[in-house]
């Protein structure tokens, strides 16, 4: 029986700020964040934003009456957690009013672990039919301020239900690995900002790529002629373009059908939003689904998931027939439209000093979501829909 994702919303915050902007303050050639890099704006979370109202904001569509009644599990995924010790889904739980008899939990490893989530929904539900999995993936991808790396910043949410008898996509069993123990990116506790060796990542990233697909060509795996489109990791657009030229040449002629139209609708949200190291892949993923023009229903779909330290994984999926009935592209784009472009003081303030704030503090209306943070008393977070459905 098929088992795979039901249903996808993305969730990016309502302001952004234009890498044109970031050139001019830097004295950096705007070429060569928007055609090096591949970017052309910057999602920035205002102060009463962060990943549960994120998650929130992605996750609301989703629930209808049916999801509610048989989600079983409420799964995680962060690398940017706001609490040492409590689930960040457990915030989400609360504000969405989620039934009690669910286990909630967080997962983290970089921006692999929706793809843990999803992996281990699967077999959930391969085991128990009728449960559904929620996963959600939140995060905020910041660098050092004026550091290399802060072209590639972004903020977002996806959320994702994984069921038997999908509306959207099934995933195969099969599945390649590569795991690492190297330092290519990590965030130590005391730390906003990650800290990232950049030409290490992406020689990382490539080997993982490789590595995982042939690992996953040896377990019985689709040969890439079987593969109409992919869907690759991506802290940045470029990225996609890097990962598929080492595949194309690991994989030779079994990957002389594809091109870059395989992946090129995979890149439109992200090249509008920035990194969301957990959500980057599914939010991919989504893109592809809500801006490819021609119909993907019975195609098969090749994705690869990283995450920095490092976890590779390599697998497939086939998109089921009906799939564009239960698409929500036409929110998604009005989303993005909608969104406000900030100024140099503003993107500093909110990005780089907002992390700093630790002490108690009621929040201004900023966000443009239907969730927020309004405030933080006794070091408790207080959430609020701010504006009802
Ligand atoms: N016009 C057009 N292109 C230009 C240009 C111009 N004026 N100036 C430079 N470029 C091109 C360069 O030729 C280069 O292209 P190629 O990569 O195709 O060679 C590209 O722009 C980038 O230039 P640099 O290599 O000089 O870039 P950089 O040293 O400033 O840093 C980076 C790039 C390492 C990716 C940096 O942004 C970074 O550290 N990013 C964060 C880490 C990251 O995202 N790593 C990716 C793999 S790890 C991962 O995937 C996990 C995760 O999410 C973090």
């Amino acid at each position: 029986n098929a088992v795979g994702i039901d249903d996808i919303a993305i969730y990016s915050p309502g302001h952004y700020y234009d890498l044109a902007d970031l050139a001019a303050a830097h004295g950096i050639d705007p070429a060569k964040y928007t055609k090096g890099i591949g970017q052309e704006r910057m999602a920035v979370p205002s102060p009463d934003e962060d990943i549960v109202t994120m998650a929130a904001n992605a996750v609301a569509p989703l629930l209808s009456d049916g999801v509610r009644d048989a989600v079983s599990t409420v799964i995680f995924a962060t690398e940017s957690g706001i609490d040492q010790s409590k689930s960040a889904g457990l915030f989400v739980h609360g504000v969405l009013g989620l039934r009690p008899n669910c286990r909630v939990v967080e997962f983290k490893q970089a921006c692999y672990g929706a793809t843990a989530g999803i992996q281990f929904a699967c077999d959930l539900v391969r085991q128990r039919p009728a449960e559904k999995v929620l996963i959600i993936a939140s995060d905020i991808a910041r660098y050092e301020r004026g550091s290399e790396g802060e072209c590639t910043q972004g903020a977002g949410a996806v959320a994702m239900v994984v069921s038997a008898n999908p509306r959207l996509i099934e995933i195969h069993p099969q599945s390649g690995l590569f795991s690492l123990d190297v330092m290519d990116f990590w965030r130590p506790n005391h730390r906003s900002a990650a800290l990232v060796d950049g030409k290490l990542s992406i020689d990382v990233y490539l080997r993982s790529l490789t590595e995982a697909w042939a690992d996953f060509r040896r377990k019985g795996g689709l040969p890439l002629d079987a593969v109409d489109k992919l869907c690759f990791h991506q802290p940045f657009t470029k990225m996609a373009k890097k990962a598929f030229g080492a595949l194309a040449e690991a994989a030779g002629p079994e990957a002389a059908h594809l091109g870059e139209a395989s992946y090129a609708d995979s890149q439109v949200y992200g090249r509008l939003i920035g990194n969301t190291y957990s959500a980057s892949l599914y939010i991919g993923l989504c893109s592809l689904l809500d801006n490819c023009a021609e119909n993907l229903g019975g195609r098969t779909i090749g994705l690869f998931s990283y995450g920095s330290g490092s976890v590779g994984e390599f697998f497939t999926a086939t998109v089921r027939p009906s799939y564009r009935r239960y698409l929500r592209a036409d929110a998604h784009r009005t989303m993005l439209d909608a969104r406000q472009r900030l100024d140099d003081a503003t993107y500093a303030a909110w990005f780089y000093e907002v992390p700093k704030q630790v002490e108690d503090r009621a929040l201004p209306q900023e966000a443009a979501g239907r969730f927020r943070l309004a405030a933080v008393e006794e070091q408790r977070r207080v959430y609020e829909e701010a504006i009802p459905e």
